[in-house]
């Protein structure tokens, strides 16, 4: 059965750039982001490794660790680095897993045999600290990922795990949230002191309380 939000994410060991790992103790009380690429040394993945390193400090202001994960061997992750740097001027400052016995990828459901019978599919998990799964996302090989998207999403996570609040299409950070509907109005007046707007009884915004 695939893993579903709100399950806990399983723990594994797996060699990686970085050494071996035994997962649990790499996330540590950071968030995650564990994402599958189909391949080494092929246009889109390349072009996703390098703006994930881009973003390493994108990542590191949000307490996020992000790890990567393909079929292929060390070696070749290792040799590929080199190319990324000289197609995407980033230098790979992440562990990329590598999983040519497929233990993880087939314990995180990312080989989807339908769409490829060797390769991983575009999967992306966002793992909070106490390794829950807070968000799924799949992609097909040929659809590079929306990295930007991933962060907004764990600004939305991050910010809904600490007010009463939600956040609307296309919410960007910094923009009014919704008050959770399950907020009275009279609480809704003590939680967000900058006051509320009534669109309609069930859909109320706030400025984002913690800016
Ligand atoms: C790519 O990264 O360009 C790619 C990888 C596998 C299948 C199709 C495209």
């Amino acid at each position: 059965m695939s893993i579903q939000l709100g399950d806990i994410a399983p723990d594994f060991r797996a060699s990686t750039t970085e050494g071996e790992i035994s997962f649990y103790d790499w996330i540590g009380d950071a968030w995650v982001v564990l994402f599958s690429h189909p391949k080494d040394f092929t246009p889109v993945c390349t072009t996703e490794l390098g703006e994930v390193a881009r973003l390493k400090e994108d990542f590191l202001r949000r307490n996020v660790k992000v790890i990567g994960l393909s079929v292929d061997d060390l070696e070749s992750h290792e040799a590929w680095g080199s190319d990324i740097r000289d197609a995407t001027g980033q230098v790979v400052n992440f562990p990329m897993i590598a999983d040519p016995d497929r233990a993880v990828a087939e314990l995180y459901d990312m080989i989807h045999p339908n769409s490829s019978t060797t390769t991983t599919v575009r999967s992306v998990f966002v793992i909070d600290p106490t390794r829950r799964v807070r968000l799924t996302i799949t992609y097909p090989a040929s659809t590079g990922r929306n990295f930007a998207e991933i962060l907004r999403t764990i600004d939305s996570l991050q910010l809904t795990d600490q007010y009463q609040v939600s956040t609307p299409v296309n919410w960007q950070n910094g923009d009014d949230v919704i008050v959770a509907p399950a907020v009275s109005d009279e609480e809704a007046k003590m939680l967000f002191p900058k006051g509320f707007r009534t669109i309609k009884p069930y859909l109320r915004t706030t400025p984002q309380p913690d800016i």
